[in-house]
């Protein structure tokens, strides 16, 4: 056990104290894929019951409350039906893209504090509509970016804000998919009617995040973006279980995506992302500074980690050096952070732990992508005073 307290010491994470004598009751909307890594976490905290299942599919969440040995629990056919019954305090929203702002808007104008997964929404006028309901409603909407939670992620925020980089004035998004279209559960991520949005809203929101929030998140003022489908539209196109794609008449969305955005404060973003395509590898992400450059390498950032340590270059009484930021190990499971330090906001009247107010300009970034590709040429973002 001292040794344990010894690491945790060592890399900074503090133990979460939970207050139990405050239970708070919570509901699950949508009981898809990533339902089950909130019923997990929830399940693990002592002042939670999990009250409340809803899913619009008939017997959908019955089936996933006995798959999950969860007892005493309803059961409700749409995220109206479980906020009508008055029971919960907070909520999951786990509902596909399309389906994130309206039981959003719903729970909140209900009183419901909201966890949402991410993206945010799929456009930059829906996430408009959510903040407008959170302010009136003053409850927490939190979203669900949990690989901020991780230390090493963390530490690339630490590097810049301790001022070793200097001033930031250049970011490179890295990372992407070579045969990721992500389809094993259906096609909800891929169709136009539930995904919206495809590789931008799966894993390039995550890379966003990542160097936004190590850099305060500025406001993004014009993008000139780019996206293409040439991967997920084609039959001959093989998934990344290596089985024939079945849905290339269904894919209505992103499988690459692209964007150059001028962000406030002078830094320039160099965006791409890629479910799918000819390249092991976009790159590693960047951020280059006046006084240093940090190297983050080629990751699944989704996953809260890399696999190699990130490096810092810069001149040093007129020597060249380069270092690296040991890793370090994360604590408590990312998706347990994510979900319990929105719990405690909820139990303490405190600010989001991830507030709308930073990720409705990673939305406007993809959203402004979006249009601008449409249109082919750069677009300025503007985002109304809420
Ligand atoms: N944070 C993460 O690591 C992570 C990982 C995977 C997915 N996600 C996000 O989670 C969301 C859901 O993904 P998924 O893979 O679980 O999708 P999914 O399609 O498996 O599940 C979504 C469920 O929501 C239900 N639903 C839709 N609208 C509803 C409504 N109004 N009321 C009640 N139920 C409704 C659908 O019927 C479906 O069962 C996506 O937005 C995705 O981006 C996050």
């Amino acid at each position: 056990m001292a040794d344990i307290l010894n690491r945790f010491e060592e890399i900074g994470i503090e133990e979460t104290k939970v207050d139990t004598n405050k239970k708070i009751k919570v509901g699950i909307i949508g009981t898809g894929w990533i339902a089950e890594a909130h019923y997990y976490e929830y399940k693990k905290m002592e002042d939670v019951e999990l009250v409340a299942l809803a899913d619009i599919v008939p017997g959908k969440a019955e089936a996933f409350a006995k798959r999950m040995g969860i007892e005493n629990c309803k059961f409700y056919s749409s995220h109206k039906e479980l906020i009508d019954a008055g029971e919960v305090e907070a909520v999951s929203v786990c509902t596909y893209n399309r389906q994130h702002a309206e039981p959003t808007i719903y729970a909140l104008n209900h009183g419901v504090n909201v966890l949402l997964e991410k993206p945010f929404a799929v456009t930059l006028d829906e996430c408009i509509e959510v903040m407008k309901a959170e302010k009136k409603s003053g409850k927490v909407l939190s979203i669900g970016f949990q690989p901020r939670m991780g230390e090493n992620m963390k530490m690339i925020k630490k590097i810049v804000d301790s001022g070793e980089l200097g001033k930031i004035y250049y970011l490179q998004s890295g990372g992407g998919r070579r045969h990721g279209i992500p389809t094993p559960y259906g096609t909800s991520f891929i169709a136009d009617e539930t995904g919206g949005i495809g590789a931008m809203g799966d894993i390039g929101c995550y890379s966003l995040d990542m160097l936004l929030n190590a850099v305060g998140y500025p406001k993004p003022l014009t993008v000139s973006g780019y996206t293409s489908d040439f991967f997920g539209k084609n039959p001959e196109y093989y998934t990344w279980d290596n089985k024939p794609a079945q849905y290339a008449d269904k894919f209505g969305v992103d499988d690459f995506a692209a964007g150059f955005v001028r962000l406030e404060g002078g830094i320039i973003l160099d965006f791409r992302i890629s479910w799918a395509m000819n390249m092991d590898t976009p790159g590693d992400a960047l951020i280059l500074g006046t006084k240093g450059g940090l190297r983050i390498p080629s990751t699944d950032c989704w996953n809260g980690d890399f696999d190699k340590p990130l490096t810092i270059y810069k001149d040093v009484a007129g020597k060249r050096v380069q270092y690296e930021i040991p890793l370090v190990k994360n604590g408590e499971p990312l998706f347990y952070k994510k979900i319990r330090s929105f719990l405690d906001a909820c139990k303490n009247g405190t600010a989001a732990p991830i507030p709308s107010s930073q990720i409705i300009y990673n939305q406007a970034i993809i959203d402004g992508i979006v249009k601008s590709n449409k249109i082919n040429r750069e677009i300025e973002i503007k985002i109304p005073e809420i």
